[in-house]
C-alpha cells in the first residue's frame, strides 16, 4: 500500500502543507500522498483511532489539537514532551509517537542569518503562547547570552523565563520597546499583524540597534507591519516562511528518512502567497 500522510486541524482548507509535502514526495520519486483532514474537537479521539486503523504512516497536527492529541498517542518524544504540544506524529513499532518540529524548524530557518554563535547573542522573544513556547524551549537549549520574553500579559512571560537557567527577564511590551537596543535578535510570535489586521504591530522598533535582526513568524502577510518598519530602518529581517518550511522539512524527514528540497517547498509557498520572501 502506498504510504498516506496527512494533517489534522480545524480549519485546514487553506493549509499549504498538502502542496509542499506532495511536491517533496514527487521531487524525490517517493510513493505516497499527503491529505488535510478537518477534525472537530469532539471527533479528535475517533480521528486518531481512524489514523491507526487505516495505517496512516504519519501526520501533522495543527490548531486546535496540538495539546489535546497527546493523551491519544502511545508515546511522546522528548521534543514534544518539553513543549507540551505535538505537531508531528509518526507510526512506529510501539504505535503512534508524537514529536514537535516547530522550535527546531524555526532554528533551522534562523541559523543561516546569524554571523555569530547564539551564545554571544541577546534575544527578545515577543509573545508567550504555544509558538513562543516552542521557540523559547529550543533557543534556551542553545544557551544564548540573554533570552528575554515580552508579552501583553507579562505573568505568562515569567512562566517561561523562570525555567531558563541563564540571563532572562519577563517584560511588558512597553518595557521591551524602551529597552530594545539591548537585543541582537527580536522574534515576534504573537498573532498581532496577521491578516486581516495587517497594520498592527506589538511594539515599535524605534530603539532597535542598527545590527538587530528582526524575525516575524507570521507569513500571511509575508511582510508584516513590524518587518516593514525594520526594513525601513535598514535592519535585517526574517519572515515566517522559513519556520513553516523548516518544521515541514523536519516532519518529512521523520516520516520518509529523506531530506526534502526546501527551496522547492519555499517557492510553492511564495507562489501561493504571491510575494518574495525576506
Ligand atoms: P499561538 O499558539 O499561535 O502562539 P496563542 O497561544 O493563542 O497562539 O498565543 C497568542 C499570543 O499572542 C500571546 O502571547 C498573546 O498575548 P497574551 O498572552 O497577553 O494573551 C498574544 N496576543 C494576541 N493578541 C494580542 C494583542 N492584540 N496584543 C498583544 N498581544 C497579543
Amino acid at each position: 500500500m502506498k504510504p498516506i500522510y496527512g494533517l489534522i486541524g480545524n480549519p485546514v482548507a487553506h493549509s499549504m502543507s498538502p502542496d509542499i509535502h506532495n511536491a517533496a514526495l514527487q521531487d524525490l520519486s517517493l510513493e505516497g500522498h499527503y491529505h488535510a483532514f478537518r477534525v472537530e474537537n469532539e471527533d479528535l479521539e475517533d480521528a486518531v483511532k481512524g489514523m491507526r486503523a487505516l495505517g496512516i504512516q504519519g501526520f501533522n497536527v495543527t490548531v486546535p489539537h496540538k495539546v489535546a492529541i497527546m493523551k491519544h498517542l502511545d508515546r511522546i518524544d522528548e521534543s514534544a514532551e518539553a513543549l507540551g504540544a505535538v505537531n508531528t506524529v509518526r507510526r512506529e513499532k510501539e504505535g503512534l509517537v508524537g514529536y514537535n518540529t516547530d522550535g527546531a524548524g524555526f532554528l533551522k530557518s534562523l541559523k543561516p542569518s546569524l554571523d555569530r554563535p547564539l551564545s554571544e547573542l541577546s534575544i527578545l522573544l515577543i509573545g508567550a503562547g504555544g509558538a513562543a513556547r516552542a521557540i523559547f524551549t529550543t533557543l534556551a537549549a542553545e544557551t544564548p547570552k540573554r533570552l528575554d520574553v515580552a508579552n501583553r500579559t507579562p505573568e505568562k512571560a515569567l512562566a517561561f523565563t523562570q525555567r531558563f537557567e541563564g540571563e532572562a527577564r519577563a517584560l511588558s511590551l512597553q518595557e521591551a520597546e524602551a529597552d530594545l537596543s539591548a537585543y541582537d535578535i527580536v522574534i515576534q510570535t504573537t498573532s498581532v499583524g496577521m491578516h486581516p489586521n495587517i497594520e498592527a504591530a506589538p511594539l515599535s522598533l524605534t530603539n532597535a540597534k542598527e545590527t538587530c535582526l528582526v524575525c516575524d513568524i507570521i507569513y500571511n502577510p509575508l511582510k508584516t507591519a513590524l518587518l516593514q518598519e525594520a526594513e525601513a530602518k535598514g535592519l535585517k529581517t526574517l519572515d515566517g516562511v522559513g519556520m513553516f518550511i523548516g518544521q515541514a522539512a523536519l516532519a518529512f524527514e521523520l516520516w520518509t528518512g529523506h531530506e526534502p528540497n526546501m527551496e522547492k517547498m519555499k517557492s510553492i509557498v511564495l507562489q501561493q502567497l504571491g510575494g518574495k520572501s525576506c
